[in-house]
């Protein structure tokens, strides 16, 4: 991971509690990058070789031999070293710890974006927690943009009431999409509006996510 200062710290949690998530860019660096990005691949790759699992999330397209997989589940227990150190391990908890004070990992999976699958609805992950309380981190292993489905959300809605309606949200806007380049972290509120496009590229794109959840070092902001 690279060195990430106080200040750099500082810029993410006030975009975050202003707009609900931001973007740490670059965080990994290239080394660990490219051992993620390998152990990625072997899991996917037991997958099209006909591995099967209920941490596999995959469904059935007529006139296609292959289900497509969209999400491995308990990712740190699939058997991928580098991986489970991330979830395990200091270089992530660093940075959630400095949005979040005290926090720890709770649930970590593979986002598989194959081509022709489907986007993510769109959708809060929870609502049972207040503002800043638990986080999703993305690391991306490939770049993210409008054609394959980028992250797309509704600035400062995870500062909504939690029985707030999903789709006028939406609908209401603005919606922003996120594009990324490998190796950069996207943070988000698990309180945000968001969802993503279908994948309409020839190209595989995947995240690795880890949710974290802590005390929060501060409440939401007023405006
Ligand atoms: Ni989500």
């Amino acid at each position: 991971m690279q060195a990430t200062s106080a200040e750099d710290i500082a810029i993410v949690l006030e975009q975050l509690r202003v707009d609900g998530y931001a973007l740490a860019s670059q965080y990994v660096d290239p080394g660990l990058l490219a051992e993620l990005t390998d152990e990625a691949g072997g899991l996917i790759d037991r997958f099209v070789d006909g591995y099967r699992s209920e941490d596999y999330w995959c469904y059935d397209v007529a006139e296609q031999e292959l289900p497509l997989l969209y999400r491995i589940h308990n990712l740190e227990r699939q058997g991928a070293g580098r991986i489970a150190d991330l979830f395990a391990g200091a270089e992530l908890h660093r940075l959630a710890g400095g949005l979040l004070g005290r926090a720890g990992p709770t649930v970590c999976a593979m986002v598989v974006k194959t081509p022709g699958v489907a986007g993510i609805p769109w959708h809060r992950d929870r609502v049972d927690v207040p503002p800043l309380a638990a986080l999703n981190l993305s690391v991306f292993l490939d770049r993210a943009t409008a054609e394959n489905g980028c992250f797309e959300a509704v600035p400062g809605s995870h500062r909504l009431a939690d029985d707030i309606d999903v789709a006028p949200t939406r609908d209401a806007g603005p919606v922003v999409a996120v594009p990324a380049e490998p190796g950069d972290v996207l943070i988000h509120d698990v309180r945000l509006v968001h969802g993503s496009g279908d994948n309409a590229s020839s190209a595989i794109r995947r995240s690795i996510v880890i949710e974290f959840a802590g005390t929060p070092l501060a409440g939401p902001v007023s405006a």
